[in-house]
């Protein structure tokens, strides 16, 4: 194959030898409760964050909301009969806190938390491992108006509501992880604000990082004491953070970035500590004195697994005097204290979210996380790209995406053979969905969907995946 970002045909990828995933790799896919759920308003549910975010003017791409998605919330049954066509073995779902929580507080929503009773059921009824998400960042609007995340409240606010997700799901659901990509919810919600809530300092998103890492370790415990089978882990993204020269001040920048995107979330969680040079470089940000005596003993409480989160590669260069060069551009302020650093586009093949194809940084990802970090059992729990896609002839053709699952899937494959306990991959995503402040605008399934007639159309991706986990490896090149 001359470009493995364009092959010819999806049979060229069926050629050679296989190569195999360990016996047992969990192959699944994942979705989001308000990327997909739809029914925004029935069964007891009330506002999260981003029902007020995607209705307020200006924040979503074409105005775009989570009102209806994909009205999985109405198809679930026949959603999940589609998962078992595609013989996934797991699937990577997150609960709505409004659903099953109104309001973020009080007892629990009988008729939210039905919702999912029936949803694992059916996951178990077709042999499907049910993995859940808590928290997919669909904070409870109330939660917001007392403060978000950047208040110390509302990471025993999440404890609580864990445990009665818990007292609902702990009998059929193993694997639980608590949050998924807190830097998102932290430094996007509240440092950028191109996320909800939409708010933007940087104190307020380090503190939210420090208070969503501190409702997960409370989470655990709470899971724990009640549920000791259960296996429980955490969802990070991470990006390997490359210098763009041997320069000095670009291997430092890439040193701030690093400790921004990876370290300040990995430290803490696998070592019970921040990492020293992450304090020094927020000092004009925050003094840390949110940070209590014991904390970071709950936020490292120890866990069963790491869920990794893998798309891209930040590449990243000091500032400079003057002049921006092309094609470099400045750091959003989802980065306090490194807004000056630049991030350089390499002119590599990019998707639909302009984010650079590269494959061997899930490698790396892993690697660092097993070596660097822990000996614990790692998942990959999304990794996927966005193409322009379209329905020919009743078909969706989706050769880029499905490439990008293959090159990710060998990346994931090298990983293992360099020793790293990889157990699992979920493709992001199940299906076509709200994608944040994209709206539907783009498209990450491997099923497509039609928005007006809710028609689902396995895309080639979805066929080829399929193939794949029927026989637990793919082709060699
Ligand atoms: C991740 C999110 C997921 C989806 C993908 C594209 O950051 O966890 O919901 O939006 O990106």
């Amino acid at each position: 194959m001359s470009n493995p970002y364009h092959p010819p045909a999806v049979g060229v990828l069926d050629q050679g030898p296989e190569l195999i995933f360990p016996p047992g790799f969990l192959w699944g896919a994942a979705t989001a409760a308000y990327q997909i759920e739809g029914a925004a308003t029935e069964g007891g549910r009330t506002p999260s964050i981003w029902d007020t975010f995607s209705h307020t003017e200006g924040r979503v791409v074409a105005g775009h909301t989570g009102d209806v998605a994909c009205d999985h919330y109405h198809r679930m049954p026949s959603d999940v009969r589609l998962m078992a066509e595609l013989g996934l073995k797991s699937y990577r779902f997150s609960v709505s806190w409004p659903r099953v929580q109104p309001g973020g507080s009080g007892p629990a929503n009988a008729a939210g938390l039905d919702f999912y009773r029936r949803l694992v059921d059916e996951l178990l009824g077709h042999g499907i491992e049910p993995w859940l998400t808590l928290y997919h960042w669909d904070l409870p609007q109330p939660l917001e108006d007392a403060g978000g995340w950047p208040a110390r409240d509302t990471a025993g606010r999440f404890a609580e509501y864990a445990e009665l997700v818990a007292d609902a799901l702990g009998d059929r659901v193993t694997y639980w992880t608590t949050l998924n990509e807190p830097w998102c919810s932290a430094f996007l919600g509240y440092g950028s604000g191109v996320h909800a809530p939409g708010r933007s300092d940087g104190a307020d998103a380090v503190r939210a990082g420090h208070h969503l890492m501190l409702g997960h370790g409370l989470a655990v415990q709470a899971l724990r004491a009640s549920r000791p089978q259960a296996q429980l882990g955490i969802t990070v993204n991470l990006y390997p953070v490359t210098p763009a020269s041997d320069a000095p001040a670009d291997v430092d920048a890439a040193r701030r970035i690093d400790a921004l995107a990876n370290r300040f979330f990995l430290d803490p969680v696998l070592r019970g500590s921040y990492p020293t040079d992450l304090a020094a470089d927020l000092r004009e940000v925050t003094d840390f004195g949110h940070v209590r005596d014991g904390d970071l003993a709950v936020i490292s409480t120890p866990l069963d697994l790491v869920g990794v989160n893998y798309y891209s590669r930040h590449v990243v260069a000091a500032p400079v005097e003057g002049a921006e060069p092309e094609p470099y551009w400045r750091a959003p302020s989802c980065w306090p204290g490194s807004e000056d650093v630049r991030f350089v586009t390499r002119g590599v093949p990019v998707t639909d979210m302009n984010w650079e194809i590269d494959a061997p940084g899930l490698t790396e990802t892993l690697r660092r996380v097993h070596e660097e970090y822990t000996d614990l059992p790692l998942y990959v729990t999304e990794n996927g790209s966005a193409f322009v896609d379209a329905v020919v002839d009743g078909q969706v053709d989706d050769v880029d995406r499905l490439a990008y699952f293959d090159a990710h899937l060998r990346a994931a494959h090298e990983a293992i053979n360099a020793g790293v306990p990889l157990r699992g991959y979920f493709a992001w995503s199940l299906m076509d969905n709200f994608e944040w402040a994209w709206g539907y605008t783009k498209r990450f399934g491997m099923v497509w969907i039609d928005y007006d007639s809710q028609a689902r159309i396995p895309k080639s991706s979805a066929r080829w995946y399929a193939e794949v986990i029927r026989r637990n490896g793919l082709a060699a090149q």
